[in-house]
């Protein structure tokens, strides 16, 4: 398993006060704390950026910290930021972060991470492969689901106790081609595990939030004409207005980019 330690992130007192070598806390107590899945690139780097100018204490986690250079580079000038290993089908390295982490509340839990594929012939109907199935749910439903789990104690002493998650459109309200048929239902499985967290951890004020960031092309690719795509800064800084603005009423809903309900 790799860890990075940041030990910008740790104050000494704080160490030598517990004992517990390796245990993280948040760079400024009095700033409120994200942690990001999938962070060193798209969207999730963009969370990161915009989190970070917020002034935000910045948990930054993705699945290979030693080759994520412009992450990396972005950490080394703001101390607010620290890059921690996190690979959503690495089970006992979740449970390892959050022991790492279980003296800091966390604020904004957000489940970005994905695998986002497609059109592929292995995920439409008709010639599925099953071992990728298995890989799109693992990676789409069941790590997320693995890190609500692992960080709930977290979340529950933060103040704004915020679980969010990005999701895709279904059916003919999504992806409007086949071929893309195991990344939509797998985002259908997290859709349901979100309204199922909504349920179990209402009591506790816990508000979760699904999220569609629009088209944006994080690919490198180019769109035609007629697909509406969005700029990454207005996607992100649209789902922080939506998460800043979040209400109890909303929790287990999904919610557009730009404010709108979808469900
Ligand atoms: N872009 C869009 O138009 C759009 C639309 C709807 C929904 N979404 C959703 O928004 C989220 C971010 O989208 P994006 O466009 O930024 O996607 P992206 O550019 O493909 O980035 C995906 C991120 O997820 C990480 N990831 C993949 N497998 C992982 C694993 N096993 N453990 C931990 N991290 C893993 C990737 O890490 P590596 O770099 O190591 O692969 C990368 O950081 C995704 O959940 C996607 O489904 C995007």
């Amino acid at each position: 398993m790799r860890m990075q330690n940041h030990y910008k992130f740790i104050p000494l007192i704080t160490l030598l006060l517990s004992g517990v070598a390796g245990m993280a806390t948040a760079a400024d107590d009095a700033a409120p704390t994200v942690l990001i899945t999938g962070s060193n690139r798209g969207l999730g780097f963009e969370f990161v950026k915009q989190y970070t100018d917020l002034g935000w204490n910045v948990i930054a986690t993705c699945r290979d910290p030693d080759s994520a250079d412009e992450l990396n580079d972005f950490a080394a000038r703001h101390d607010n930021v620290a890059v921690e290993y996190l690979d959503l089908l690495d089970h006992e390295g979740i449970d390892a972060l959050a022991d790492k982490y279980k003296e800091q509340p966390i604020d904004v839990l957000l489940n970005n991470a994905g695998l986002m594929r497609g059109p592929d012939l292995y995920q439409m109907i008709g010639s599925i492969d099953y071992d990728q199935f298995d890989r799109f749910y693992r990676i789409n439903a069941m790590g997320p689901l693995k890190v609500i789990e692992s960080f709930y104690p977290n979340v529950k002493a933060g103040n704004l106790k915020i679980m969010a998650a990005l999701t895709t459109g279904q059916g003919e309200d999504g992806i409007p081609v086949p071929g893309f048929s195991l990344y939509k239902t797998s985002k259908a499985a997290l859709d349901s595990i979100q309204r199922e967290v909504a349920i179990r951890w209402k009591r506790q004020g816990v508000k979760v939030v699904t999220l569609q960031p629009g088209r944006v092309l994080t690919h490198g690719e180019s769109a035609g004409p007629e697909q509406n795509t969005v700029d990454i800064e207005d996607s992100i800084s649209g789902m922080l207005v939506v998460m800043d603005n979040l209400t109890m009423d909303q929790s287990g809903h999904t919610i557009n980019w730009d404010g709108s309900l979808v469900h």
